[in-house]
């Protein structure tokens, strides 16, 4: 099976030139004019459009067991619904629960993302600290390409990881080339505030961003950061929501630590407003966590986004409909934390970003894809337009548009957090593994065709001294 993409501007992080992509054995074959390519090939007609790579979000959580529920989305039809927008790979979460193997967890959640039908890859969270998680993270690492370890510093009596787990973690990592990725808010901190919220009788969802200030996420992200700062290690700080998370972000990255920035769509474009809606079915829809923040927060991301002190877009889709959201009726800490948006992330961006002249279209593609890649280490497999690349790619029409509703949308949630909203510039065409899986409107997905996606370790020999030297063995490295 192969494709042909005629008539476009490619679109890289570095770079835009007009060229035909040649697509063969679900790989970017030939790139450049005038391409003389083998007969057979389907072909697409991207005249006026742009062709770039595929979108990653890098944050997921498709059937997550939450609060008592599980998210809506599976992992078939959640990336279904990011290839009809756009995104042909997603980077999800094994979340054990404490005192869970974390072989056992991961074993599972490669069982439910079978069905997927565009690439995925895992973060594996560390929920809680002995010997064993010790020894597992070794074997994501070295035998299943895991190269991201997650920290949730919130959500307390769950799944929160306190300092000596994020101490043990961190240097765990470092040891292994792994990177240390982090929910960045003061648990603690949350748990007293939701107690005081409700003793005072404020228990709807407007006492949910009150019991979450952007200083409990601005703590929690500068303590990540000194922890990461000290052990040495490479750190990602997950849904940035406010301005205190990014400057501690910003003062790291300007003393020359290696510390990295995501931002969610959601977060740069709706603003805490929404808790204050009476309706609670509207406001229970918004509850997640970190909370949607002042108007002036969304300023400074944007900012955060351009000055290049926060690096990916993400969604955190993680869906829950009206009738699980209802737990907490009566108490906002039992709304399941958690809204959609894989299918809008690049149209929205591009709406926003590239529209409002915020973004050039190359740092669109850096931002949504390029520098995921890069980060994760799977570049330039994916996030790339390039001869052996992953044929991964999306076919932009800056002219076409689409108002954004839960009736249209093709994510299995009820609710959608940009209902209504009118966006210019979205995808014609979506190829994964070099197959055609969204043309104009029309999904064409098959389930299980997704692939897992190893990552492989940041530093191994690094990694291996380190280790040996815990252990007191040569290494069989040797220097130049
Ligand atoms: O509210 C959220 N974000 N739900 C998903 C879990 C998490 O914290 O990322
Ligand atoms: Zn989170
Ligand atoms: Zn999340």
């Amino acid at each position: 099976m192969s494709l042909h993409i005629k008539g476009g501007t490619v679109v890289t992080a570095e770079q835009a030139f007009r060229a035909e992509v040649y697509c063969a054995d679900g790989r970017i074959a030939a790139v450049g004019e005038n391409l003389d390519v083998p007969a057979g090939a389907e072909v697409v007609d991207a005249g006026g459009q742009y062709v770039m790579p595929g979108g990653i979000d890098p944050h997921t959580h498709m059937q997550l067991p939450f609060m008592g529920t599980v998210a809506s989305e599976d992992f078939f039809t959640g990336t279904a619904a990011g290839l009809a927008g756009g995104t042909t790979m997603i980077i999800d979460f094994v979340i054990p629960n404490p005192q869970q193997p974390l072989m056992e967890a991961y074993k599972q959640w490669r069982e439910w993302a079978e069905k997927a039908c565009a690439d995925y890859s895992f973060h594996v969270a560390v929920t809680w600290w002995d010997e064993s998680v010790h020894r597992d993270m070794e074997t994501l690492v070295k035998k299943h390409g895991v190269n991201s370890f997650k920290h949730f510093m919130a959500y307390k009596g769950a799944i929160m990881a306190d300092d000596e787990i994020l101490v043990n973690s961190f240097q765990r990592a470092r040891e292994l080339g792994a990177i240390c990725t982090v929910h960045a808010e003061n648990g603690e901190l949350v748990f007293t505030l939701q107690q005081e919220l409700i003793d005072k009788g404020i228990n709807g969802p407007e006492g949910h961003p009150l019991s979450r200030p952007p200083q409990v996420e601005g703590e929690a992200a500068n303590r990540a950061i000194r922890i990461a700062e000290v052990l040495d290690v490479p750190l990602y700080v997950v849904h940035n929501s406010c301005r205190q998370s990014l400057e501690a972000i910003t003062r790291a990255r300007s003393e020359g630590q290696r510390v990295f920035g995501e931002v969610l769509a959601g977060h740069l474009l709706v603003d805490d407003s929404v808790y204050r809606n009476t309706d609670f079915e509207f406001a229970a829809a918004h509850v997640m966590s970190p909370p949607f923040r002042a108007k002036e927060h969304q300023r400074a991301l944007w900012r955060g986004l351009q000055s290049g002190n926060l690096h990916t877009t993400a969604t955190d889709h993680c869906c829950f409909c009206a009738p699980q959201k209802a737990a907490g009726k009566d108490d906002f800490r039992l709304i399941p934390n958690g809204t959609g948006g894989v299918e809008d992330r690049m149209a929205v961006l591009w709406h926003h970003g590239v529209g409002t002249g915020r973004l050039t279209p190359s740092e669109f593609v850096r931002v949504t894809s390029t520098a995921a890649a890069q980060i994760f280490n799977i570049y330039p497999r994916k996030g790339s337009v390039s001869i052996g690349a992953d044929a991964d790619l999306v076919v932009w029409d800056p002219e076409g548009s689409r108002t954004i509703s839960a009736k249209t949308h093709h994510q299995n949630i009820d609710f959608n957090i940009f209902e209504g909203m009118t966006v210019k510039g979205i995808p014609s065409h979506t190829v994964s593994a070099g197959k055609l899986v969204w043309k104009d409107g029309e999904l064409n997905v098959e389930k299980g065709a997704g692939n897992y996606v190893d990552r492989p370790p940041f530093a191994p020999y690094y990694g291996a001294m380190q280790e040996a030297r815990r252990r007191k063995e040569p290494t069989g490295v040797k220097r130049k």
